[in-house]
């Protein structure tokens, strides 16, 4: 389905204090800490095409404009809110990537349930400048739009349990994956430590898992490196 641009854009950006741009500061150099020595090579290889300014929040037609001249994909204004499945994936459908303009409040520093301008910057735009990844994201994109609402639902749980709450092996490591690890200090910590939480990667296991978007998960699904995500994907 083609949306037109203003369908796409939203209302403009809000305005931020000063404690917003310092909460920003402070998650950036935590998570940087935290995620130094064990974030994969993909992750790091993003990370230096985005440029994020670690002392301002980012501007969003700005960071748009930049990963439009990257890749040809856009930012589109999100509510502070999920959106319903279908509206998210048509939006990815017309490569436009949506972003909230909320970043969270000082006393959800180690995690918030809803997805800030944090877990959108920090934790998804880095993979979305590459194409390798580009083209999961449209495989998967494509296979929910042409799915029965009964299979939509299994997608999104494969989205959720690998886009965002997804670990990965890289090197014989386990490593965060998912944006919503990579950007939440608190539930990054606890699915490293506790490796029993770890539960090795097939499409099954992830289509029948418990998504918990306001609470830590009970299971984290392992990719067995990024060509297994490749693979299962294939012909999508
Ligand atoms: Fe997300």
């Amino acid at each position: 389905m083609k949306m037109s641009q203003d369908d796409l854009a939203g209302p403009p950006q809000r305005e931020y204090s000063e404690t917003d741009h310092d909460t920003w500061k402070r998650l950036i150099e935590r998570q940087l800490k935290l995620i130094d020595s064990i974030a994969p090579a993909m992750y790091w290889e993003g990370f230096a095409q985005l440029n994020l300014d670690r002392n301002r929040l980012p501007v969003q037609n700005k960071m748009s404009a930049q990963l439009n001249e990257l890749v040809g994909w856009q930012l589109s204004n999100a509510q502070d809110e999920y959106l319903k499945p279908v509206d998210w994936f048509i939006h990815l459908e017309n490569k436009h990537f949506p972003v909230t303009d909320y970043i969270r409040q000082p006393q959800d520093f180690e995690f918030t349930p809803l997805p800030d301008l944090f877990h959108e910057y920090f934790g998804h735009l880095a993979w979305m400048t590459l194409p390798r990844y580009l083209e999961i994201v449209n495989r998967i994109t494509r296979k929910y739009l042409a799915s029965s609402e009964e299979t939509r639902l299994v997608i999104s749980n494969i989205w959720w349990f690998t886009i965002e709450f997804g670990l990965i092996r890289e090197d014989g490591k386990v490593r965060p994956f998912g944006a919503g690890l990579l950007s939440s200090p608190g539930e990054l910590q606890r699915a490293l430590r506790e490796t029993n939480t770890h539960v090795p990667f097939t499409l099954q296991g992830a289509a029948e898992a418990q998504a918990k978007p306001y609470a830590f998960h009970d299971q984290y699904f392992v990719l067995d490196g990024f060509e297994q995500l490749e693979a299962v994907t294939a012909g999508w």
